[in-house]
């Protein structure tokens, strides 16, 4: 296992019969085929050891003889036995091939399952890169072995096995001489093997460093280019691509080396075979057909070798790939609901019951017995210092995270109690990101509402004052990837639309941040009043219109609530808000 390798965080430790077992249990609804691909990669293999027995029986009986009687017959045999086991050996590797393409395709659609079901912890914890290479690389990695890999070694173990009993029994002599071969050809392969080995990982890893060079600078070419940072960027680069380049020869380097003694090593054994055979005809012990058949068979000797010493390699990376998969495929998503409660019509009543909680188990709380109750389809806004625990609310409320001291109630039931895709279908949350799927506009706004008429889509744009804009662009326009090729108002109004199509009972919005211009905060505005009619609202709040709009403020500090109540209230009770609205909203009037 490389380094890297060991630097991945598992959730525990699999043994390596477990993960031998589990790998093999992914094969068993294909046993049948695996077992037919089997049988006939046998058959094909039998076939070619044949071959040099016919040549030795064409070369003694007809051809030493000169009786060219049936010679044609012996050749024809020949041809029709190579041409099977060809046949054989294609339609066996086809239907492994297809089978473990199929298996990888699979397994890849598990993992994606899985990390759709898991609960925002698991990504808090994991970095995506990580998340994405096991999906990606560990998965294509089990391919070899999946497919062809298994099979081709059993049937090259069945080969040497038969092959090393016929060799016996043709001529004792010739097969011990063969027999010294062997292991030197293995030994060599073996050592090959290894050197090989960590030379491939050092190039792959350097190219790891080179794709996540590629990644970065990419995501940040913005800020390299307004830093003048290009040549800076392109050196650095550099130097880790003659790394990869400097890895990748020296890999190729050993297999360029590696065939030219492989056959320096069975020119010996033909050498060996050659003179051995060359005395022992001459002392009659041995028929010129035979030796023929024994220099074939060895130049047969090194495939079944290096099928071996590839499965072995095969075998001990994917069982690495498979851990790591695993670790993905066998967590489950630590927020469940306690029973299945599903829901037909939401009024929208929120009601937080002494609700203490902390992301990371012992460490202080980050809401503290907070209590708090919603009417429905009223808005409130919450306000607070950065890190207060104003996400946390929304966090927990969708949700995203399971806690176990309090309750929060909706339409007077436990959150915990609802079954979670039913709840969720009347909640939406509108990001602070704005964030937008790549597709097109339509693709966008039917997220939450696959089912939306072409009218329900053209009221919501209506309503949030985004009909001119998509107008202009078209419904099949596409946004780019998080929504790039719009402005960032833009993509806030397709947000609104989105979740105003969707039609929820409850809207979540963590206002943006970034200032915008007048026109554009007006327009905003305007649709943000138009979604927040007929449904229960918090709003994480950054503007000055939103905070005076809303019918309730709640200013937040520490996880506590510290102040509530109407702008005017709050503001003239000259508290933390007045504090908060002279640093934060007060600069924002027009
Ligand atoms: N996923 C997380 N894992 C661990 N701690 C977290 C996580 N998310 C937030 N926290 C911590 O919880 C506290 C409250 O975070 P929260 O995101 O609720 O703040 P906020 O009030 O929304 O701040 P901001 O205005 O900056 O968005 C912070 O101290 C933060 O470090
Ligand atoms: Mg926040």
């Amino acid at each position: 296992m490389s380094d890297e390798d060991k630097k991945d965080y598992l959730a525990r430790e699999y043994s390596d019969w477990e993960l031998f077992t589990r790998l093999m249990g992914y094969t068993k609804p294909h046993f049948r085929i695996f077992i037919t691909a089997l049988i006939t990669m046998f058959f094909s293999t039998i076939l070619s050891i044949l071959q040099p027995i016919i040549l030795a029986v064409a070369i003694d009986e007809y051809i030493l003889p000169k009786n060219l009687e049936g010679l044609e017959l012996i050749s024809l045999a020949y041809l029709v036995i190579s041409v099977v086991s060809f046949s054989l050996n294609v339609i066996s590797s086809y239907y492994t091939t297809i089978t473990g393409i199929r298996l990888i395709t699979q397994i890849r659609t598990d993992a994606f399952y899985k990390l759709q079901e898991l609960s925002l912890d698991f990504y808090d914890k994991e970095a995506a890169g990580r998340i994405i290479s096991r999906v990606t690389n560990d998965v294509e990695r089990l391919l070899n072995l999946l497919s062809t890999g298994i099979i081709d070694a059993i049937v090259n173990v069945m080969f040497l096995g038969t092959l090393f009993f016929i060799l016996f029994y043709l001529n004792p002599i010739l097969a011990l001489t063969v027999l010294i071969i062997f292991p030197i050809l293995a030994i060599f392969v073996v050592y090959f093997r290894i050197k090989a080995r960590s030379a491939w990982q050092r190039t792959r890893r350097a190219l790891a460093k080179v794709t996540g060079y590629y990644q970065e600078a990419i995501s940040g070419i913005e800020v390299s280019k307004a830093f003048a940072a290009e040549e800076f960027m392109s050196n650095e680069f550099k130097v880790l691509n003659l790394d990869n380049y400097e890895a990748r020869i020296k890999a190729l380097m050993l297999f360029a080396i590696m065939f030219p003694v492989m056959d320096t090593i069975l020119a010996l054994g033909t050498a060996v075979v050659l003179s051995v055979g060359g005395i022992s005809i001459g002392a009659g012990i041995l028929s010129v057909g035979i030796l023929v058949a024994f220099l074939s068979y060895l130049s047969r000797l090194a495939q079944p070798i290096m099928t071996l010493s590839n499965f072995y390699n095969d075998l001990l990376s994917s069982m690495a790939a498979t851990e790591r998969i695993l670790d993905i495929l066998d967590r489950t998503p630590s927020v469940i609901p306690r029973s299945d409660k599903m829901i037909s019509e939401m009024q929208g009543i929120i009601e937080f019951k002494d609700l203490t909680f902390s992301y990371v188990p012992d460490q202080a709380p980050v809401l503290k017995n907070f209590d708090l109750t919603i009417p429905a389809k009223a808005t409130f806004a919450i306000v607070g210092h950065t890190g207060a625990g104003k996400t946390t609310i929304t966090n927990l409320l969708c949700r995203f995270y399971d806690f176990n001291q309090g309750e929060i109630l909706v339409d007077g039931v436990d959150i915990r109690d609802y079954n979670i895709p039913s709840y969720r279908k009347w909640l939406s949350i509108i990001p602070q990101s704005s964030f937008l799927f790549s597709g097109t506009v339509r693709e966008n706004l039917l997220y939450g509402n696959p089912d939306a008429s072409e009218e329900q889509i053209e009221k919501a744009l209506l309503r949030v004052g985004a009909f001119d804009f998509v107008c202009r662009l078209g419904l099949d326009a596409q946004v780019g990837e998080r929504g790039s090729r719009l402005s960032f108002g833009e993509r806030q109004l397709l947000c609104f639309a989105r979740a105003l199509i969707a039609d929820p009972s409850i809207l979540l919005l963590d206002e943006a941040t970034s200032s915008v211009d007048a026109h554009t905060e007006l327009v905003i505005q305007e649709s943000l009043q138009n979604i927040l009619q007929n449904r229960t609202a918090i709003i994480i709040a950054h503007r000055l219109s939103t905070v005076r709009s809303v019918d309730q403020i709640l200013v937040i500090e520490e996880g506590k609530i510290k102040e509530m109540g109407t702008f005017d209230e709050l503001l003239n009770k000259k508290g933390i808000f007045t504090n908060l609205y002279e640093k934060q909203f007060a600069g924002q009037e027009i």
